[in-house]
């Protein structure tokens, strides 16, 4: 905005394997006015020749006049200094979208805190110093919640593991720089067009399998509740957008008093002596804080049933003799697979037109399987925000598109 434009100039960092393409395309849409001045995305992959899936729709989101992409390393300091220099002619970055951190969970401990806690710190740090009007961090749902509560922002969701508990670590990190007009979001399991990363998009290509082999598909828990809160990928950057925007007329201080939770330690205190910027365990710490999830209340059960009846099949539960046989997890991974990943493969064999190369996988990895129950509410975002979503129905309508757009790109089969 310092170069007179009224748009702003936004930076997004990391993400480019999971939500950043669809972020970016928002901001500065195929058709239509772009809603920046000029966007930076900077993430650890090289797009020209991409060294990840970037979907059809990214290179021309790239190709944009208002676009600049550096590929680069956010865990060295001076790089990420450096990032915050906007092009000759461009005013400061305005606002941060922060959608870095490792999402694999087979990452140790310290990979995890050089790649995650690391990096957003230094990125916060540096946004604080150049004054940065909005800071959005997208934290993802490695979280145990209850099936009981309000499921609200006063809620105390357990991290899930090794990944959740440093991804938690990471937003005390930042809540605990002061000056930083940060916005978490904690969203649900994201799916949407172009989105090859996570469980939905498992399920989706699961799902297709058991429909094209005409057989349920079976899930290893047995029946209840499970919430698996959902969330489509355009209202991910919808309310980043409508974040950003809040926080920018606000400031930290008001958008705490307005919004502030307390981000509660879950970690060993041993760790804080170990571990470089983590705030002590006693701090107090607070930041605005918004759960961002659809109105669909997804569970395990709604979202098979959704996906497989799209597919033409069914849902269905191992009876307690086949769950009894799937207690020892390693195992049943393999097994599971077996009776799908062929069935793709098969699938992937018989398109015509043929298809070479595909990033879709139906292989279903430990974490897939588990099971996990993230059930968030998201009335505080539509209350204090007055956030809209777009998509607030996980329907046939929306893995259709998904479907429909990874067919136009050449990587899901046609029969
Ligand atoms: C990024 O920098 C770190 C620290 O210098 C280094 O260990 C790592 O290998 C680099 N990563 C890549 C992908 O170059
Ligand atoms: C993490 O960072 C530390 C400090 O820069 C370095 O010594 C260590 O080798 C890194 N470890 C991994 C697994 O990247």
């Amino acid at each position: 905005m310092a170069d007179g434009s009224s748009k702003p100039n936004v930076l997004i960092c990391g993400g480019v394997n999971t939500y950043s393409r669809a972020l970016a395309a928002f901001l500065v849409p195929l058709e239509g006015e772009p809603l920046v001045s000029h966007l930076r995305i900077v993430d650890k992959y090289s797009v020209a020749p991409a060294t990840t899936y970037l979907g059809a729709e990214f290179p021309k989101v790239l190709a944009k006049p208002e676009v600049d992409y550096k590929q680069a390393n956010l865990t060295v300091p001076s790089i990420v200094q450096s990032i915050f220099n906007p092009p000759e002619g461009k005013g400061p970055y305005d606002y941060v979208f922060d959608l870095t951190g490792e999402v694999r969970h087979d990452r140790t401990e310290m990979i995890l805190i050089n790649t995650t806690c690391n990096v957003a710190r230094m990125l916060g740090q540096e946004a604080a110093k150049r004054k940065v009007k909005a800071y959005v961090r997208v934290t993802l749902p490695f979280y145990e919640t209850t099936s009981k509560g309000t499921h609200d922002e006063k809620d105390d969701p357990k991290p899930d593991g090794t990944i959740g508990t440093w991804w938690h670590e990471t937003l005390r990190m930042l809540a605990a720089i002061e000056d930083l007009n940060l916005v978490i979001l904690r969203v649900g399991f994201v799916y949407g067009p172009y989105v090859e990363f996570g469980d939905i998009t498992s399920a989706i290509t699961v799902g297709s399998v058991y429909g094209y082999l005409k057989k349920p598909m079976k899930s290893v828990w047995s029946p209840g509740k499970n919430p698996t809160n959902t969330l489509h990928v355009e209202d991910l950057a919808g309310a980043a957008w409508a974040s950003a925007t809040w926080m920018a007329s606000l400031g930290r201080k008001e958008a705490d008093s307005l919004a502030g939770e307390s981000i509660i330690f879950h970690n060993e205190k041993s760790k804080v002596s170990q571990v470089e910027g983590m705030p002590p365990h006693d701090s107090k710490l607070v930041a605005p804080l918004f759960n961002l999830v659809d109105d669909s209340n997804s569970t395990l059960l709604s979202v098979g049933q959704t996906v497989t009846s799209f597919f033409g099949t069914t849902f269905d539960f191992f009876n307690l003799g086949e769950r009894t046989l799937y207690k020892f997890m390693d195992d049943a991974v393999e097994d599971i697979n077996e009776h799908h990943v062929g069935g793709w493969t098969q699938m992937i064999q018989n398109s015509n037109p043929p298809i070479p190369n595909t990033p879709l996988s139906a292989y279903m990895d430990k974490y897939a399987l588990e099971k996990h129950i993230v059930a968030l509410s998201n009335t505080k975002i539509k209350e204090v925000i007055g956030y809209k979503l777009k998509r607030p129905q996980f329907n046939h309508d929306g893995i259709k598109d998904i479907v429909d757009k990874w067919k136009e790109e050449g990587n899901w089969p046609i029969l």
